[in-house]
Parts: structure tokens; C-alpha cells; sequence
């Protein structure tokens, strides 16, 4: 019989690309307490919910809270490629996280931007080798790519939480945040060609908090799961009385469950396209799930997944921590 560590699967070659923002808080605590699976390069910040030095700060702040201050955080792009910076403390507060006090965390941002690092990380990693969690805006990976393009073949895959499509948007009737935000951006790592999963509004949409989810993910009972609880009490009220639904979306911790438990989420690959045009629908992600343009695929679309399987995981690894 093989030994068990010859069979275990080898960890993922991660880095995060975020905004935090609530959503994203849950998804920085889910991939730090899975070091087995997940071995996290380090996490890159961008302008998104709120402003680069908010979203640094919480990222920071994520991972004091997790007790991971081995992961380095690099603060990246402070402005969309193109259009002008758009923000959503409406939906995450001034600070990019409500339910919970922030404050200055203990240990520093690495030195280097975050852009940088991608164009050093990428050229030297061997090929198609890294995966891209991206959480927020595509900028910081999108001018990696515009510097040096032949980054790309270091990459393995780009899973992205984003886009929408039978329900419309969050941000426009047709839009989704993190596209809408900077459409621009998604376009050149579309264009670049590097293998890409997308987890729309369609399938996190479907991945809702309920009350009694909420209470088994606070009788788990540490010190983590006590702050999710707070941040999704607070996060999950705007997107309940929004489109009436009986809990709220994680969206961006549906990425980090897609590459723990992949066997949890179903999709196609199909052909799509993201308008850039100024318009009614810029930013709009058009995702030919039908394959009537009988062009090509280009991503990954997920659509379903299963819910309950997604705090159970969240329960689990949030026991991890303290
Ligand atoms: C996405 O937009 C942001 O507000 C969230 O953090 C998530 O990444 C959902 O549309
Ligand atoms: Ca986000």
C-alpha cells in the first residue's frame, strides 16, 4: 500500500487577490485555515469595496485574526485601469467590514507592490503552476499582464468570483461588482488566455446564509468563528431586503470552497465575452451557456453548488482557529 503522504494531494500553489470586504474576510479565514490543501504564497490587495489602504488594512487584519502572519501582503493597484474608481461602502461600510471593531494591525504590508510581485512571483514560478484566487477588480493581475505577458504561462488558473448572467447583476440590472468595477482589467486577463473558472452571481446567489446556518457556524465557537458570525450579520441585511432573498451570499469564500471541495460545484465550459463600452451594459459579462455563437470556450462557468456544503467546510476549518 502506497504511505499516506505519497496518495495526499499536493497543496495548491495559491495567491489571493482581494478587496476585503466582508465576503472576502470569510474567504481570507476559510483558505488560512487550510494549509494542508492550500499553501498561500501570499495575498495581494487592490481599490475595491473601499479604498487600497482600507483594503490592505483588513487583509492585514484577516490575517492577525487567523493567526497566519507567516502569508505576506502586498498592497497592489489604487485605481481601475481606465474607469474612474467606484466603491461599495453601502454594502460593506467606510471601513469595508461592519459586525466587528478594526484597528491597525501588529505586523506591516511587505515591501513591493503587488503588481510587482506578480510579474516576479509568475516569471519564476514554474510553468502552469500558480492559481489565482481573484476576490475583487482584476487590475492588479491585468497590468502584471500588460508588463510582462509571458507571466502568463506561470499561471495554472485564474478562479474568479464574478460576472452574472440569468439573474442580472448586483451593481447595474446586468452587472456584477467586481466587473463592473473595472471591466477593462478583466478583459486583458480574458485576452491573455490563461485558464479561467468564473463563480458568477448565479451560483453564490444560490450559496445563502440561513439561521440555522449561522448557528452552526457559531457553535463552533472560536474566537474566528465568533467574528464571522458578527461580519455576516452585519453583511448578509443589504442583500436580503435587496432582492428578498432568506439569507445572503459569501460570495468570494464560494471561491476558496470551489478549490477545496471542486466535487461541490458544477458548471460548462462555455464562450464569454465582458462589454467595456460605456452603456447600459458596460461591464456586463455575456456568457454564452447555450453555445448559440459556436465560438470557442474560454471559461469555466460554474452554476451550481451546494450550499449546505459550504458552511459544513466553513464549520470545520473555522474550528481550526482560535
Ligand atoms: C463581489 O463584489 C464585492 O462587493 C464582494 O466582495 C464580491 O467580491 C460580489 O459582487
Ligand atoms: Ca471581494
Amino acid at each position: 500500500m502506497a504511505a499516506a503522504s505519497a496518495i495526499q494531494a499536493a497543496p495548491i500553489d495559491l495567491i489571493i487577490d482581494t478587496d476585503p470586504g466582508a465576503d472576502d474576510l470569510v474567504a481570507l479565514f476559510l483558505a488560512m485555515a487550510s494549509p494542508d490543501e492550500l499553501k498561500i504564497r501570499a495575498i495581494t490587495t487592490v481599490a475595491g469595496n473601499v479604498r487600497l489602504e482600507k483594503t490592505a488594512r483588513n487583509a492585514r487584519l484577516a490575517r492577525e485574526w487567523a493567526g497566519r502572519e507567516d502569508v505576506p501582503v502586498y498592497a497592489g493597484a489604487g485605481r481601475p485601469l481606465v474607469r474612474a474608481p467606484i466603491y461599495a461602502a453601502e454594502v460593506h461600510g467606510e471601513e469595508g467590514v461592519t459586525g466587528v471593531e478594526v484597528h491597525e494591525p501588529k505586523q506591516p504590508l511587505a515591501s513591493g507592490n503587488a503588481v510587482q510581485y506578480l510579474v516576479d512571483t509568475l516569471g519564476a514560478a514554474p510553468p502552469h503552476s500558480v492559481t489565482l484566487a481573484m476576490l475583487g477588480p482584476q487590475t492588479n493581475l491585468a497590468l502584471a499582464l500588460i508588463q510582462r505577458p509571458e507571466i502568463a504561462q506561470g499561471i495554472k488558473e485564474v478562479v474568479v468570483m464574478g460576472g452574472a448572467h440569468f439573474n442580472g447583476g448586483n451593481i447595474t440590472p446586468v452587472a456584477e461588482f467586481n466587473l463592473y468595477a473595472d471591466p477593462h482589467a478583466a478583459a486583458v486577463v480574458l485576452a491573455s488566455g490563461v485558464p479561467l473558472t468564473y463563480l458568477p452571481l448565479d451560483v453564490t446567489h444560490k450559496l445563502l446564509t440561513s439561521e440555522a446556518r449561522l448557528k452552526q457556524l457559531a457553535g463552533v465557537n472560536t474566537q474566528a468563528s465568533k467574528r464571522v458570525v458578527d461580519i455576516l450579520n452585519a453583511y448578509i441585511t443589504h442583500d436580503m431586503a435587496l432582492y428578498g432573498m432568506p439569507g445572503g451570499p459569501v460570495h468570494d469564500a464560494s471561491v476558496i470552497a470551489y478549490l477545496l471541495r471542486p466535487q461541490q460545484f458544477s458548471g460548462r465550459r462555455i464562450h464569454m465575452s465582458i462589454d467595456t463600452r460605456e452603456g447600459p451594459t458596460f461591464g456586463q459579462t455575456v456568457a454564452d451557456w447555450y453555445g448559440v455563437l459556436k465560438q470557442p470556450a474560454n471559461v469555466m462557468w460554474v452554476e451550481e453548488g451546494d450550499a449546505q456544503g459550504l458552511f459544513d467546510l466553513l464549520s470545520e476549518r473555522l474550528a481550526r482557529l482560535k
